[in-house]
């Protein structure tokens, strides 16, 4: 395991401490997130811990059904006891760039039904300010042409993301384009400004929803709380 992957199974390990008997959690997506779930799944065999989760893409509803974890709907509740999650960046307000596993939609509907919104991720992750990855932005298939056309306006260089020859679907049948807009400086009102976009259906900027990001450099494992 090379020393990025040990950072995000020791950052996704210890979250896994976080869920206490009985909880209602959400799960992220990604390469840390797996081993948040590897963990959960361990406490439940050997200590008995009773947890059931909303999991934020099919990939992480597979993992964990296939662990034994329950899968909740939100018909069966609308409020979760804790959602961890990983993140493409992290600013030092715990502003966060999220969705480049393609799940940004679910991740923030998870997120917001979540009384704490916990990150996961290695210490690469961190940055000053947000905007060397690409932020990705979901958008409908139809009329994705003139989206993107309006996207480029507000300065964004999109890109459709592609899967081969054809564009890369979401779980929820959407498009997603990944803008470059350099250095993000007000990450809030870019937000805003993209929503305002028709087509637009959701964006990978998460603007002060983390309360407490988990960061390891593969040896350490520390927390940096938000603002
Ligand atoms: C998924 O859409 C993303 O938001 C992930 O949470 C993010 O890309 C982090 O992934 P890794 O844990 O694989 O770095």
């Amino acid at each position: 395991m090379n020393q990025q992957d040990m950072s995000k199974r020791l950052a996704g390990r210890a979250a896994a401490e976080l869920v206490q008997d009985g909880m209602r959690i959400g799960l992220g997506t990604g390469s840390t997130i797996f081993f948040t779930i590897e963990r959960l799944v361990e406490r439940m065999r050997t200590q008995g811990l009773r947890t059931a989760c909303i999991p934020t893409s099919e990939q992480s509803r597979q993992l964990a059904e296939d662990g034994g974890i329950p899968i909740l709907t939100f018909a069966q509740t609308t409020v979760l006891d804790l959602v961890i999650d990983g993140a493409d960046e992290i600013d030092p307000q715990l502003n966060l760039i999220k969705g480049g596993g393609g799940a940004l939609l679910r991740e923030k509907l998870v997120a917001l039904a979540g009384k704490r919104f916990i990150i996961v991720a290695d210490n690469s992750k961190q940055v000053n300010t947000l905007g060397h990855f690409p932020l990705p932005v979901e958008i409908v298939p139809f009329g994705h042409e003139v989206t993107l056309r309006r996207l480029q306006d507000l300065g964004a260089a999109p890109e459709l993301r592609m899967d081969g020859y054809a564009p890369y679907v979401t779980d929820n049948g959407n498009y997603i384009a990944r803008c470059h807009f350099g250095r993000i400086e007000h990450p809030a009102s870019l937000h805003d400004s993209l929503k305002r976009v028709s087509g637009v259906v959701e964006t990978g900027l998460f603007v002060g929803m983390a309360e407490q990001a988990i960061l390891s450099n593969g040896v350490d494992v520390w927390n940096v709380s938000g603002p």
